[in-house]
């Protein structure tokens, strides 16, 4: 059973790791990937309008700037500076669209517009990729509505950077090779654990015959001390109690009829060390074992005792 919920685990650990979306990245439909944090800065970046008003905003983060007069100043994404007191343009956001193929950033809720209502000032900023741009390049304001800077309440920007370009994914645990092992660990684990409750139940196989036993003969002098003891290791590290499965699988050849061993380079060279590894691997067992084998110490799965 121990081995059910190890698959499970690490079946809802993949399922996991492509869901959750950092803090200013992003994944297209297509899985494309970007990450803006990079442009996330310490001091703010600042745009000019057409009739010379300076703004300034910040990527992923609130203005660095000390505003004066607004409320969660911590939660300003982006700001101008006014007689009686600071205009917020919107709300810091983390989250990251893509439209078009450019990373797109939405910031809601600034201050509220002076042409009406309950309206709240806000701004997008279409990210472009450019490569040419050196640094972090700069925001450059589109337009702004209404047109005027008295009254302006939209902010639309366009920013080219090469923070925009699709990139790949930092080499996490999750991320590339991490995500191969685990499917590869997972889809062995759900082998072994059909194969076991197929032996038993439609075979009716007991005991050690119930195992999966890889059929290593067709690999000739495979050194499967070195494989056990690495898939060992990965498996600790995981957190996975997976070890036993390698000393079963061995275990079973070891005792296996001869053909089986032909396989392995380290074959025991009398029936003294037979008896003594099979000895050895008894003593490993343990109530923690997926599954318990009642057999005789000595006795191989062909009911022969080597003592
Ligand atoms: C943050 O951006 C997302 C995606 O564009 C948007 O749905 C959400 O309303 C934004 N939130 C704020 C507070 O601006």
């Amino acid at each position: 059973m121990k081995c059910a919920t190890a698959a499970t685990l690490v079946l809802l650990a993949l399922a996991a790791s492509a869901r959750d979306e950092k803090s200013c990245t992003v994944h297209d439909s297509e899985g494309t990937y970007y990450d803006l944090s990079g442009l996330t800065a310490k001091k703010d970046y600042s745009f000019t309008t057409f009739e010379g008003r300076e703004y300034y905003i910040n990527v992923c983060k609130s203005v660095q700037t000390e505003t004066w007069a607004l409320e969660d100043s911590g939660e300003v994404g982006g700001f101008t500076r006014k007689d009686r007191g600071d205009f917020s343009i919107g709300k810091v956001n983390t989250t990251i669209d893509v439209r078009d193929g450019h990373p797109l950033l939405i910031m809601k809720d600034g201050s509220n517009c002076i042409a009406g209502g309950d309206l709240k000032a806000s701004t997008a900023i279409r990210f472009i990729c450019d490569t040419s741009v050196t640094s972090t390049g700069q925001p450059q304001l589109l337009a702004e509505l209404p047109p005027q800077d008295t009254t302006a309440c939209a902010f639309f920007i366009e920013w080219r950077t090469s923070y925009a370009c699709p990139t790949s994914e930092g080499v996490g645990f999750f991320g590339g090779i991490g995500f191969i092992i685990l499917s590869i660990i997972a889809l062995i684990v759900a082998w072994a654990l059909f194969t076991v409750l197929w032996n038993r139940f439609m075979l009716g196989l007991r005991g050690a015959d119930q195992l999966p036993t890889i059929p290593f003969d067709s690999v000739p002098n495979v050194d499967l001390s070195a494989v056990k003891g690495s898939v060992r290791k990965f498996t600790s590290r995981m957190g996975l109690n997976m070890g036993r499965w390698g000393s079963r699988n061995s275990f079973q050849g070891f005792s296996g009829d001869g053909i089986t061993r032909s396989g392995f380079s380290r074959l025991p060279s009398s029936h003294e060390e037979a008896a003594h590894m099979l000895g050895e691997d008894e003593d490993e067992e343990d109530i923690e074992s997926p599954i318990q084998i009642v057999r005789p110490p000595g006795m191989d799965s062909e009911g022969n005792v080597r003592l």
